[in-house]
């Protein structure tokens, strides 16, 4: 039986199946998580989601916003939140990072366009549903539902991505790419809120 965030952070099962680290570098991380754990909690999440397990936190009637980006947050304890979000056309992140929490995902459903801050210019990747990313500490990306997505899933249909943080997401910066090709932070937000305010 696979475990849960509560099993992986109870202390019943072992923390990682990557290798232990130094005692000296894991204190000084945030957290006892890596991004493996929360790559595969993202994994188990999405797993959860398609098998109907959180069906009670949908929206009503499996109608998904259109508007605005929608979330559900499916987990949650001192070390780990697991979100769902839907995602809509047209509506990206802006640049931002996650503080000083790790972060993953897993695309569910459609797929999602990520432009990150490679430390000289913006890198475009196209996440389709299977594909997993994880984000170290420092990284810097916008997202958005890939354009691709909307043009052959049609506008009810989800682009649906399952998100982990590790410390829980407690702030986010945002940042603006200037004309002499380098990164300016425009504004630090406190927000619990996956990838930014919905
Ligand atoms: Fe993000």
């Amino acid at each position: 039986m696979r475990s849960s965030v509560l099993s992986l952070t109870s202390g019943r099962t072992p923390l990682s199946a990557t290798p232990p680290l130094d005692r000296a570098v894991a204190s000084a991380l945030p957290t006892r998580l890596r991004p493996a754990d929360l790559l595969r909690l993202t994994d188990e999440g999405a797993e959860d989601v398609l098998a109907g397990r959180y069906d009670h936190l949908l929206p009503p009637g499996g109608v998904w916003p259109l508007e605005r980006r929608w979330a559900a947050r499916l987990l949650a304890d001192d070390e780990v939140d697991v979100w769902l979000i839907s995602w809509t056309p047209d509506k990206s992140t802006e640049l931002h990072d996650h503080a000083g929490s790790l972060g993953a995902l897993t695309v569910l459903s459609g797929a999602l366009s990520e432009f990150r801050w490679n430390g000289k210019e913006l890198r475009g990747r196209t996440l389709t549903a299977g594909d997993q990313a994880s984000f170290p500490i420092g990284w810097v990306h916008d997202v958005m539902r890939a354009p691709a997505a909307v043009e052959s899933a049609g506008p009810l249909d989800p682009t649906l991505s399952v998100h982990a943080y590790s410390p829980p997401l407690t702030a986010m910066s945002y940042y603006e790419v200037t004309g002499h090709g380098t990164l300016r932070r425009t504004r630090t937000v406190l927000t619990d809120q996956p990838e930014g305010e919905l």
